[in-house]
């Protein structure tokens, strides 16, 4: 079976890049037959697999830059697919969404940047007229450590799960420089030696988990 998760945000910024190349290196450690598609004319995940170390585990990564990601997906044969998928909303954007059996629409908790991925579910909830079996989620990343999430952060995430549905995963990814330091690399914060990333690992390790149980399930 194979699981195809589109990392989306029209949102710049949000950790797209940092989630789908950490997530396809974690899948590739496990042993999974892995693919990272970039559909971000940016290229931060072809980057990453350029400058990937030989000695790290593998997977494959392929920029697509016409919305033919709906049809070239399956041939590729793998277990897990990741695609990075940012950018503006074009017709590979949403290509890359139909492609999907779940979209992870990573946030981060403030007001303004919550307001502008708003845009991103409009386009989600048009994708999904022909294409219901779409599992919609987010997540939350770069959460200050030691602050609580602000009462307006909970009140918006609130109000988009009662006109939306999304689901909100448990987990979520704290600000952490070890994800910026790892990423020069290569490397996950997994795989990267060093006390200092040692909780960046843990925590997205757990939300992997939480991630990869729910897009399994709901597949
Ligand atoms: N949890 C995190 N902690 C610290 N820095 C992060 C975290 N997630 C992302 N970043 C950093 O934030 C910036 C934007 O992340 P990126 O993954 O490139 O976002 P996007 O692909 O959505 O544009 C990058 O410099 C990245 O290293
Ligand atoms: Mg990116």
């Amino acid at each position: 079976m194979s699981i195809k998760i589109a990392v989306a945000n029209v949102k710049g910024g949000v950790g797209k890049s940092t989630i789908a190349t950490n997530f396809a290196s974690i899948s590739a450690m496990k042993g999974k037959k892995t693919i990272l598609i970039d559909t971000d004319t940016q290229g931060s995940s072809m980057a990453y697999r350029e400058a990937r170390s030989d000695a790290a585990a593998q997977f494959q990564a392929v920029a697509i830059h016409t919305p033919t990601v709906h049809k070239d997906i399956d041939a590729f044969n793998a277990e897990h697919v990741f695609i990075d998928v940012g950018g503006r909303d074009t017709k590979v954007f949403r290509s890359a969404i139909l492609a999907s059996d779940m979209v992870l629409i990573p946030l981060t908790p403030s007001q303004f940047d919550i307001w502008s991925s708003e845009d991103t579910f409009t386009i989600i909830e048009e994708i999904k007229i022909g294409h219901e079996d779409l599992t919609s989620t987010l997540m939350l990343n770069m959460v200050i450590s030691g602050t609580n999430l602000s009462d307006e952060v909970h009140q918006i995430l609130n109000d988009f799960y009662d006109k939306y549905k999304y689901h909100l995963f448990k987990n979520h990814l704290f600000h952490r420089v070890g994800f910026k330091e790892s990423i020069s690399q290569g490397l996950s914060v997994v795989e990267i030696k060093g006390d200092k990333f040692k909780k960046a690992s843990d925590e997205i390790l757990t939300l992997y988990e939480e991630v990869m149980s729910y897009a399994t399930e709901n597949k």
